[in-house]
């Protein structure tokens, strides 16, 4: 039997990167001597870190931590919104206006080889390199380009099923076994499965993994666009039938994750993809209707287990930083054992530290952490290439149009091999 793709090994799922035909590459000419990558390398004094709306609430207490200790070198908290598409237009519009006040920021995994590209990120080597050799090997791939490490593994993500345990008595392992207890969510007039479909970076998420799930993938081992197979077909057509026959609920399209948790935290739905950021927050917040009947496992495939998509955050330094020295100590705090079980503790947030997964006392507090270890393990990276915004908006507004059934899944599929294809191409 064929291994499926989400089986393969993570150094295996490295080869994603996008083939691009023409030049591509994008640049990356700051690093040159004399760039400013060369600048500030000694600077020291306050920084500002630059993060979307902190859920979890845990970049707070940690910079008052570092602010103590470091007087002279304070840290200020630029908080942006929730919304993954406006974090990354926000950075993009500071780093071509080279805003030296955007010291520090979290870049999501998908956004590496662009920042990269552009020469917006200090590579993080030499004299500001970093030791990664704790790490996950899926965090370290997505914070480096073309072999060089550009941010500091921050937190990973990987996608986790929630249900209901009082509702669901065995988790489902396979996609038609989810189908098959919606009758349940009919029964308790409540949605039966939603993840996150509104037309933005977490409908690319969603859209891949319906793929990768079913055997299918975006792109081949060449790199090249492969989604005019009939495992993608098999795959997208698990969304599109859902929404069409409201075993995924309607109000579903306008999800992004905050929304779907908690419409799940307000009992409307009895099975529901999400980060683990969700599990600090659904067994925590007092309004939080599931507490005590909070289940978690991995997503459903075809056969078995599904394949999550790699999601995650890395630090990265920016180039026209003049506190660089300052910079990377920061990046040193965040990435530390100690913040990472914070990270763990405080926000249920997937740590970078591979042997955190294994820590007795921390999987002891989270039970989670196995099902997370293996999410990751077996996630599959989103393509690796500079030119990612125009291949997530393909995914993303053929997915939609089709999960509205505006598009036949067949016509979605094509325009989105044939636009990753001139994305690549036309560069
Ligand atoms: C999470 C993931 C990130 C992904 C985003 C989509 O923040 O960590 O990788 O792109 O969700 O909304």
């Amino acid at each position: 039997m064929k291994t499926p793709k989400f089986l393969l090994p993570i150094a295996t799922a490295g080869v994603l990167a996008l083939t691009l035909s023409a030049c591509g590459g994008g640049g990356g000419g700051s690093t040159t001597a004399g760039g400013d990558a060369e600048q500030g390398l000694d600077g020291r004094g306050p920084i500002t870190y630059v993060q979307g709306k902190d859920n979890s609430n845990v970049v707070r207490p940690l910079i008052e931590k570092w602010n103590a200790a470091h007087p002279d070198e304070k840290v200020t908290f630029k908080e942006q919104t929730d919304q993954a598409d406006q974090q990354h237009d926000d950075l993009v519009q500071n780093f071509q206006a080279k805003n030296a006040n955007y010291d520090v920021v979290s870049v999501d995994v998908v956004w590496t080889a662009e920042f990269a590209a552009k020469g917006w990120l200090q590579p993080l080597k030499d004299k500001m390199a970093l030791d990664t050799s704790a790490m996950l090997k899926p965090t370290v791939e997505s914070a480096s380009y073309k072999g060089t490490l550009y941010a500091a593994p921050q937190n990973s993500d990987g996608g986790i099923l929630y249900y209901r345990k009082d509702l669901v008595p065995t988790a489902p392992k396979t996609w038609d076994e989810m189908m098959g207890m919606c009758s349940i969510a009919k029964e308790n007039n409540i949605g039966c499965f939603a993840g996150q479909y509104a037309k933005y970076e977490g409908l690319t998420v969603n859209t891949s993994e319906a793929i990768n799930s079913a055997g299918g993938s975006v792109l081949d081992a060449e790199g090249k666009p492969s989604l005019n197979t009939p495992e993608a077909k098999a795959g997208l057509e698990t969304l599109t039938k859902a929404y069409a026959d409201g075993s995924i609920p309607k109000e579903a399209i306008t999800f992004q994750e905050e929304q779907g948790r908690q419409a799940f935290q307000n009992g409307k739905l009895l099975f529901h993809r999400n980060w683990p950021y969700v599990y600090n927050l659904a067994k925590t917040e007092g309004s939080s209707k599931v507490k005590d009947v909070l289940g978690m496992t991995a997503l459903t495939g075809t056969d078995g287990p599904g394949a999550s998509t790699l999601g995650g955050h890395s630090a990265g330094m920016s180039v026209y930083s003049k506190n660089k020295a300052t910079a990377l100590d920061f990046l040193k705090f965040l990435t530390s054992e100690e913040t990472q079980k914070f990270y763990a503790t405080q926000g249920s947030l997937a740590p970078v530290l591979g042997a955190l997964y294994d820590d007795k006392e921390l999987v002891a507090k989270l039970p989670y952490l196995p099902v997370l270890k293996t999410s990751i393990e077996n996630a599959v990276p989103r393509p690796v290439t500079p030119f990612y915004p125009a291949v997530t908006k393909a995914i993303q507004e053929n997915a939609y149009a089709a999960i509205k059934g505006e598009k036949t899944v067949d016509a979605a599929l094509s325009d989105m091999q044939a636009s990753i294809e001139s994305a690549s191409a036309g560069q």
